[in-house]
């Protein structure tokens, strides 16, 4: 059954600056939220009531983040025109990424603050949110790392279910690293109990330590060797440890570099990192049958949860 956003004061005032700025995301946010139960209004009106009493109280600074996830959303459609017509992503190297986007502190702070809300109003990142709160819900984690944490929900929403957890945070971006910071503070977790580390996760020493939780949010189409990538996290892993990994085929963006076409081509490079799927989703961003998402260059967003094989 669905719910007024009227009834969720602190979802509406979001909802109602974004929109006032541009109607067209103000109905496709509409759209979704419409079709939601309490579930998606109890998560939904708790962040927004804890982002609008900790990060956005002035009405300037909400409407800074308004901004920011309505530039982001149109970079992505942007690219989305662009990778139909060419069936090419606008950049082929990581490299050009870090230049262009992670180590620019304007360009990180709108994309990693509109990403974040991006959780609540794109339906396959809630969708993607929620089947990792989930699986959160049925296990203590000890010893937990994010690689490329972004905006650092993904850490605030592992604290809550395990609020006695340590752990590392590893991101090459500091405009994201400050982000997730600023968010971990609203979420009043104590950052003494996670040592925040800049670089890139391919290089970085981590020492001997293992993790019995790692998270990985789309990070795989950031990077060259995504296969690299997936395999340094799988040697991480502690043998009763699990991955929580998110990552798209046919997803162009400012920042990706195009390695999937297909699932199968996700499940292979997972299978490659010697590691097995506990269980998964596959969304498509448009109303097409599964046969032809790869023809048609269909976004998908794909989740899972990894286990050692
Ligand atoms: C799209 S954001 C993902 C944020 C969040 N994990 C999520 O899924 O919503 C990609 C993140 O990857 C980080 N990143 C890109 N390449 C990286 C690398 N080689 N090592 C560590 N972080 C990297 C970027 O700085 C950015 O924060």
């Amino acid at each position: 059954m669905s719910t007024a956003v009227s009834d969720h004061p602190n979802v509406a005032r979001i909802i109602e600056i974004i929109g006032r700025q541009n109607p067209l995301q103000r109905k496709r946010i509409s759209a979704f939220v419409s079709t939601q139960g309490s579930e998606y209004w109890e998560f939904a009106e708790s962040l927004s009531r804890t982002l609008n009493e900790r990060l956005l109280r002035s009405d300037e600074s909400a409407q800074e983040a308004a901004r920011s996830y309505n530039r982001m959303c149109m970079d992505f459609v942007n690219e989305q025109i662009r990778f139909k017509k060419t069936g090419r992503y606008s950049l082929d190297d990581a490299a050009v990424a870090h230049d262009e986007v992670y180590s620019r502190p304007d360009v990180m702070r709108y994309y990693m603050i509109g990403l974040l809300l991006s959780y609540m109003f794109w339906p396959n990142h809630y969708a993607m949110l929620r089947f990792l709160d989930e699986h959160l819900r049925t296990r203590a984690i000890a010893k937990y790392l994010e690689i490329a944490p972004g905006h650092g929900l993904f850490t605030a929403r592992a604290v809550r279910r395990s609020p006695r957890l340590r752990g590392m945070l590893v991101d090459i971006s500091p405009t994201a690293l400050e982000v997730s910071r600023s968010i971990l503070e609203a979420f009043e977790v104590d950052l003494s109990r996670l040592d925040v580390v800049r670089g890139d996760f391919l290089e970085v020493d981590l020492g001997e330590t293992e993790f019995d939780f790692i998270s990985m949010g789309e990070v795989l189409e950031h990077v060259n060797e995504a296969d690299v990538l997936l395999a340094r996290a799988a040697r991480l892993l502690t043998p009763d440890g699990a991955i929580f990994m998110t990552t798209c085929a046919n997803c162009p963006a400012l920042d990706h570099v195009y390695h999937f076409h297909n699932v199968r081509e996700i499940r292979e490079l997972i299978a490659k990192a010697g590691l097995a799927i506990g269980a998964e989703m596959a969304l498509p961003s448009e109303p097409f049958p599964e046969e032809v998402w790869e023809r048609e260059l269909v976004t998908i967003n794909y989740c899972c949860i990894l286990t050692p094989a």
